[in-house]
């Protein structure tokens, strides 16, 4: 049997790599793993090699302390494998296969799955619609990084890429196709980004980068990106993103000189609960800054795509009321704009093939445009350390040394 070096949430502000068990077709109890998921059978499974995982803001929400995840947690939701082993109900999927998993776990039996809603799969988490490996709440799946990961449901999850020599080529594209890619196109898709539309992108991390590039596929006439981090805006720039600063204030100014009016047709929120407000505000955390600013500016009859993450529970929110995910929202302009919005997991399988396609025929270069930077998996903590830090970076964990080419 093989040993499996991992990613483990310590406490607040540590990640360790450990030693943990090499999988089994069996859910095992371990930290996170709930109750009623232990001995889950898992006949339908695949046990996958790492080829790459990445690092996401989603577990440094976690890594911050502003969740309820256990110590000992591990840590991973973006991967990208070889398949070393198949259960016994397993029918297509093939030992060799390079496959890409989308961050979603899905049964691929229940109504939602039915209804491509894969973020809500019933079947998977005995606590709520939704699931993911390595995350707090979220039924007690294995994270992947780590040097092996299982899979469940291994027929309807992994997407196999066509060829095997190809697929390495472009492995440090075809990674983001576990998550962010998928989340940022998402995003735009959902804020009705289509031919020359006018977009604004708030928060320009990796999901605000792959949102951007999402909505350049889509045809975007104007894609402006906001945050307070100048290098993660000079990385927008880099791939003809139009960029605002918001430690000067609000962005409908800024906006105003861009495009001659203070409004966009699309808006994404890409940073989430722990937002900061803006201008002498852009120190301190503000949850409903973001959704709030985009009500804003969003045109009337717009939409809001809303990747960022918002939580029904945050041990470090700024009072009661966002301790339990309340925000203080001002829905009445919303209302008086009808505009739509749309939350919750990207639902990773709608997408996720056909950006692929688009990778492999060198239409959209999102490793570039998000800074994908391979690290071992020995590096995590300092991966961890630099991203929290806001390095204008996506990591990309290694722990194969099949990226040592790439
Ligand atoms: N819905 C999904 O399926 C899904 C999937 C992946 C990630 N996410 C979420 O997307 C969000 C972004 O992920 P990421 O990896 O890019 O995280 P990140 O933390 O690297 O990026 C967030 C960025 O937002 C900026 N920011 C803070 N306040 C802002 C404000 N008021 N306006 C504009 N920018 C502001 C920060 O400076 C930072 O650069 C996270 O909340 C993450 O959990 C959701
Ligand atoms: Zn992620
Ligand atoms: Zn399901």
């Amino acid at each position: 049997m093989s040993s499996n070096r991992a990613v483990a949430y310590k406490g607040p502000g540590v990640v360790e790599v450990i030693d943990i068990d090499y999988p089994e077709f069996e859910l095992k109890d371990g930290p996170g793993v709930n109750p009623a998921n232990v001995g889950r059978k898992v006949p339908h499974g695949a046990i996958l090699r790492t080829v790459a995982t990445n690092i996401c803001g989603s577990d440094q929400h976690m890594v911050r302390g502003r969740t309820t995840a256990p110590s000992d947690l591990v840590l991973g939701h973006e991967i990208t494998g070889e398949v070393v082993e198949v259960g016994p109900d397993v029918e297509f999927v093939k030992v060799g296969d390079i496959v890409s998993v989308p961050f979603n776990i899905a049964c691929g039996r229940c109504r939602n799955c039915k209804e491509r809603k894969t973020g809500i799969c019933l079947n998977v988490n005995p606590d709520r619609p939704g699931s993911a490996y390595g995350y707090v709440d979220m039924g007690g799946w294995v994270g992947g990084q780590a040097e092996f990961v299982l899979v469940p449901y291994a027929d309807w999850n992994l997407l196999v890429f066509p060829d095997r020599d190809q697929a390495l080529e472009k492995v440090m594209d075809l990674t983001m196709l576990s998550d962010i890619f998928p989340t940022g196109f998402h995003g735009a898709v959902t804020a009705g980004v289509g031919v020359g539309s006018t977009v604004y992108v708030a928060g320009a991390g990796p999901v605000g980068l792959a949102a951007a590039t999402g909505a350049m596929l889509l045809g975007a006439a104007a894609v402006i990106v906001g945050d307070m981090n100048e290098e993660r805006l000079a990385q927008a720039r880099s791939f003809g993103c139009e960029t605002i600063d918001l430690t000067k204030g609000d962005p409908a100014e800024q906006i105003e000189q861009i495009l001659g009016v203070p409004e966009v047709d699309c808006g994404v929120d890409a940073v989430g609960f722990e937002a900061r407000g803006h201008g002498g505000d852009s120190g301190h955390e503000a949850p409903a800054t973001v959704l709030n600013s985009l009500m804003d500016i969003t045109a009337a009859g717009g939409a809001l795509g809303i990747p960022g993450l918002y939580v029904t529970g945050d041990p470090g929110g700024i009072d009661d009321a966002a301790k339990k995910g309340a925000l203080s929202l001002s829905l009445g302009t919303g209302w008086a704009k009808s505009l739509s919005f749309t939350t919750g997991q990207c639902p990773v399988m709608k997408y996720n093939r056909g950006l692929m396609m688009a990778i492999l025929h060198d239409r959209v270069h999102i490793a570039k445009n998000v800074n994908a930077t391979a690290i071992t998996l020995e590096d995590a903590p300092r991966g961890y350390a630099e991203f929290d830090a806001g390095a204008a970076q996506k990591y990309v964990l290694n722990p194969n040394g099949y990226l040592d080419a790439a």
